[in-house]
């Protein structure tokens, strides 16, 4: 169900029941920035369900394997079957300076984990759950998702003093449409600050060229070059401190990075990335939905 009004009025307690109003404002806000902040959205009974969830997935995390880093610093990949083959399931990455010169990890192995992706949203009932509360399909449906598609899911912790940085990019790149469709719905599920590197966007940067595009063929990945525009930096981007709940809705197009995290305190979010059903997906995406249903928020 589907409301827009007049005026900011939220009704935080029917938030599971899927009864939800984005204002005016909140939809013109969207479309002329890229991005929308919804403030504490989600209480925390409602996220602390979640954090509890991927802190119980990795603590059952049974890998031996070393090298399943996660990094953004490197998007030319081939045979890197761990992560291509990660769409349909779900799989821990570590940081990428989780290891010592040695091999051994600097600090607990809880504390090493970058992420759990990318088919939570489906695979395990709590971020199922979570992940199609029908909210946010009144969401979705209000900036202009007609059919959305949850295509992926990711549980990003932020580590404390490891915490990875993640690059200047469009999340467009990724999943490609014929036209672009793809929002990304970004959760906070700690406060996230300038200390523990919180995301930076840039305003109105989704009214721009798309820069990349990430293309797979088999187990080859390459990162094509579409247009030479620069990329924003923290001059020219706009940090978005938020309070743990908050959910940041953003423009396929629009550019975003986050800094890594040297403070003591991790930045727990979780993602999901949703594309419009009525637009073409390409077959060159790395991500391709063949064994689990394609739902929107329902
Ligand atoms: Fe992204």
């Amino acid at each position: 169900m589907l409301f827009i009004v007049s005026e900011l009025n939220v009704f935080n307690s029917f938030i599971s029941e899927g009864f939800y109003m984005l204002t005016k404002e909140q939809v013109q806000q969207y479309h002329s920035t890229g991005y929308l902040v919804l403030d504490e959205l989600f209480d925390a009974n409602e996220i602390g369900k979640v954090i509890a969830r991927a802190d119980k997935i990795i603590r059952e995390w049974d890998d031996g394997s070393k090298d399943h880093i996660f990094t953004t610093k490197d998007n030319d990949r081939t045979g890197n079957d761990f992560f291509l083959d990660s769409a349909e399931e779900i799989r821990c990455f570590f940081e990428e300076e989780a290891f010592s010169e040695t091999g051994e990890l600097n600090q607990a192995r809880e504390l090493c984990i970058n992420k759990i992706g990318h088919a939570l949203h489906e695979l395990d009932p709590v971020f199922e759950r979570f992940s199609h509360l029908p909210v946010l399909g009144d969401i979705a449906q209000a900036i202009g998702l007609t059919t959305p598609q949850i295509r992926q899911s990711m549980y990003i912790f932020k580590q404390p003093k490891i915490g990875g940085e993640v690059n200047w990019h469009q999340d467009a790149s990724f999943f490609y449409t014929t036209p672009q469709s793809v929002v990304t719905f970004w959760f906070a599920m700690e406060d996230a600050t300038l200390e523990n590197g919180c995301l930076w966007v840039e305003n109105e940067g989704h009214k721009g060229p798309l820069r990349e595009r990430f293309n797979r063929d088999g187990d080859v990945t390459n990162m094509e070059k579409l247009d030479d525009m620069p990329w924003p930096n923290e001059i020219s981007g706009t940090p978005v401190e938020v309070k743990a709940g908050s959910l940041i809705v953003f423009h396929g197009y629009l550019p975003h990075y986050s800094a890594p995290n040297r403070s003591n305190k991790s930045r727990q979010a979780y993602t999901l990335h949703v594309t419009d059903g009525s637009t073409e997906y390409a077959k060159e995406n790395w991500l391709q939905s063949v064994n689990l249903p394609l739902r929107g928020f329902n």
